[in-house]
């Protein structure tokens, strides 16, 4: 941050905990702060920097930067850099030595925040150690300040700016990161940089903004560019007026910093970004030549309220009654229901190409490998070619063959996960087309994938995924409209499956009035172990998302059972007290449903049945039914996911956990 008005460093802390706090989804095993100390030289600049760090949540560092007496609240700082972090633990335990900002040495001389892993941490700090380096973390982080100031100290002849400092520690770096730094050799500075994980740039400015040296240049819609590719690479953004009117926020998303601005420039692998003195330098290092040159302002659309709880307990609750607007905003402008044609913008131009492939490969994790096997039967019907749906991880893991005349489509919410964008690459490689389906423009899926769809959504910020797997959903299921236009013995077909995404926000609402009758079932099921989900079809999907929501938040077990497989092993789970829950729909596997609770109920088991209004035949075979509204049955899969996410939701806040943080798990996974 840099402040024209001097502002106290409680104001900064508070600048710092609300932005971790809006980040928290990410992780949330302990946290820390690295702001400007007491001292000043004589020149005025602070020259020393105070560390503070706590094990837990957020809301644990916030308390004790309050009980620090060291810590002068109301001094006020003119120029100031601090920065925060909080953790999702890969290498050693959430403590808070393990946590970041990490340092060079007792003296603070370099401190650094991380976000992604370092692959090559083991044989880097053998080397530092053996250079006399001491760590004090078990983490693969400590080994960058460390590296910095080994640069550094042994670059003592000649000056070396902080930017060529970072740039010559990040071509020793391995692995994925997005890094900012600070030290007590560069006051009132701070350098920031990424490769694999995310990173951007907020820009805040009463005052027109100028570059330095170069004319002002805007793309076609209007955003400013810098473009990296002018003066020696190393362009310079300030405020017109005055140097110092300008704030910088670097941030992992946007959700952290949108309350103090929306122009927002997000770094490319590579960019290193340096601010000082009220400027910020962009700088791109000389092996990315070739790639693109600009970065552009953009201006966000999110509004601070999106990623506000309101008047729900947790943003997942919020999440799932958002969806009605939420699986609109997906269709929005896309559809036209007089014409009954689809038309996915960024996908348009391929289409050609992709009606010519030999094969889709729907590609994600968690759920949103769910949200591909959810779709797949109908993508399978609406675009007559084979259709794979596979884990990112495992893909990689089994060296797939990949041809040019694949599709392969990436599915991801936040368009980060690690072992999603490595399949991309390693797809990308071998020549397929490669198509994102993401819910965060400018996430590296988005940006790395030839075309795609962005599904809309808004924020998504409780960790158990719920609206952006619906969106995924009917994103996926528009594309098989879309490819299949010009087929005429589909256009029946097509015409009803039309009709069935216009009606569906209405009947996305009616389920949710179900949500205190879903209450009452979780309060007689919260203290149970175990929970079944069992279905087949269209709702074979419905099934693994729903065991997967709860034992993410309710921490019970929980399994997706196929029905067809029943006889082959789950039915030795069954008796009477094994909690069961069905989905039998009016569709094509009805009475291969049927008969699999008929052998549920002979074995005394006492199913819970998701099942269409007005179906008696269930009701009399059930424990107790939740009665869904029907639709066309490849989109019912939309319906039959919510109360499972309502029942997940109510399991957890009965069984007294923290639904939006469930433990050891992180929102977005950015290391493989
Ligand atoms: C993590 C989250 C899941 C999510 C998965 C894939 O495991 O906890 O909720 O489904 O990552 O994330 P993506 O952002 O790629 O959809």
């Amino acid at each position: 941050l840099n402040y024209r008005v001097p502002r106290t460093r409680k104001e900064i802390f508070d600048t710092l905990v609300k932005g971790l706090q809006r980040l928290e989804y990410r992780g949330y095993d302990s946290a820390g702060v690295g702001v400007d100390g007491p001292r000043k030289n004589d020149n005025g600049d602070n020259v020393n920097i105070c560390l503070i760090k706590k094990r837990g949540k957020v809301k644990a560092l916030d308390e004790e930067l309050y009980k620090n007496d060291s810590i002068d609240l109301d001094i006020e700082l003119d120029t100031h850099f601090g920065i925060a972090h909080t953790r999702w633990a890969t290498h050693g335990e959430p403590n808070a030595v393990n946590c970041h900002p990490h340092r060079s040495d007792k003296n603070n001389e370099f401190v650094v925040i991380h976000n992604g892993i370092i692959t090559n941490y083991k044989e880097l700090r053998k080397y530092l150690k053996s250079k006399g380096y001491k760590f004090e973390s078990e983490t693969d982080t400590e080994v960058i300040p460390k590296l910095i100031k080994y640069v550094y100290d042994n670059s003592e002849n000649d000056y070396v700016s902080f930017s060529t400092l970072v740039e010559r520690v990040i071509q020793q770096l391995e692995g994925a990161f997005a890094l900012v730094f600070k030290s007590i050799h560069f006051p009132g500075e701070a350098v920031a940089t990424r490769r694999g994980s995310p990173l951007l740039i907020g820009v805040r400015s009463k005052y027109e903004l100028s570059m330095e040296q170069i004319p002002i240049q805007y793309n076609s819609t209007g955003e400013l560019l810098i473009n990296l590719n002018r003066v020696d690479s190393t362009v310079a953004l300030h405020s017109v007026s005055d140097r110092k009117a300008v704030e910088f926020f670097f941030a992992s998303d946007a959700s952290a910093i949108i309350e103090h601005t929306n122009k927002v420039i997000y770094l490319r692998d590579d960019d290193i970004a340096a601010v000082a003195q009220g400027k910020l330098s962009l700088h791109r290092m000389s092996r990315c030549a070739g790639e693109d040159p600009n970065r552009a302002i953009q201006t966000l659309q999110m509004e601070l309220q999106q990623i506000m709880k309101g008047n729900f307990k947790a943003f997942m609750q919020k999440e799932i009654f958002e969806q009605p607007e939420s699986v609109f905003n997906t269709m929005r402008g896309r559809i036209c229901f007089e014409t009954n044609t689809v038309v996915l913008g960024g996908l348009k131009d391929h289409l050609k190409e992709i009606r010519r492939c030999r094969r889709l490969i729907l590609i994600g994790c968690g759920t949103s490998f769910h949200a591909g096997v959810a779709t797949r039967q109908i993508l399978e019907e609406l675009t007559e070619l084979p259709v794979m749906v596979e884990l990112a991880s495992d893909f990689l893991d089994r060296i797939t063959p990949v041809f040019r005349d694949d599709v392969c489509f990436f599915i991801s919410q936040s368009g980060e996960t690690a072992d999603t964008l490595m399949t991309l690459r390693y797809c990308q490689g071998r020549g397929a087309l490669t198509v994102g389906i993401t819910n965060t423009v400018g996430s590296s899926i988005s940006r790395e994938t030839d075309c795609g769809v962005h599904i809309n959504a808004g924020p998504e910020i409780g960790v158990a995924s719920t609206k952006a797997y619906t969106s995924q959903f009917v994103a996926l299921t528009m594309f098989g409209l879309m490819m299949s236009e010009d087929r005429i013995s589909l256009q029946k077909r097509r015409l009803e499956i039309i009709n069935g995404l216009r009606m569906l926000p209405g009947l996305i609402k009616e389920v949710l009035t179900l949500d205190d009758q879903i209450k009452t079932i979780a309060s007689e099921l919260y203290q149970q172990r175990s929970l079944l989900v069992m279905g087949r079809g269209y709702n074979y999907a419905t099934c693994m998302e729903g065991a997967l929501k709860i034992k993410e938040i309710t921490y019970m077990h929980s399994e997706g059972i196929l029905a067809g497989e029943l006889k082959h092993g789950p039915l030795a789970l069954i008796d009477k007290h094994m909690p069961v829950i069905m989905i039998i729909m009016k569709d094509a596997c009805y009475t291969k449903c049927h008969n699999a609770l008929q052998q549920v109920t002979a074995r005394q088991g006492r199913p819970i049945i998701l099942c269409c209004q007005d179906d008696p035949e269930i009701t009399k075979n059930a424990y107790k039914t939740i009665e869904l509204p029907q639709t066309v049955d490849c989109l019912q899969g939309v319906l039959s996911v919510i109360p499972l996410q309502l029942m997940s939701f109510h399991l957890a806040v009965l069984r007294g956990y923290d639904v939006d943080c469930p433990r050891n798990l992180a929102k977005s996974v950015t290391v493989e």
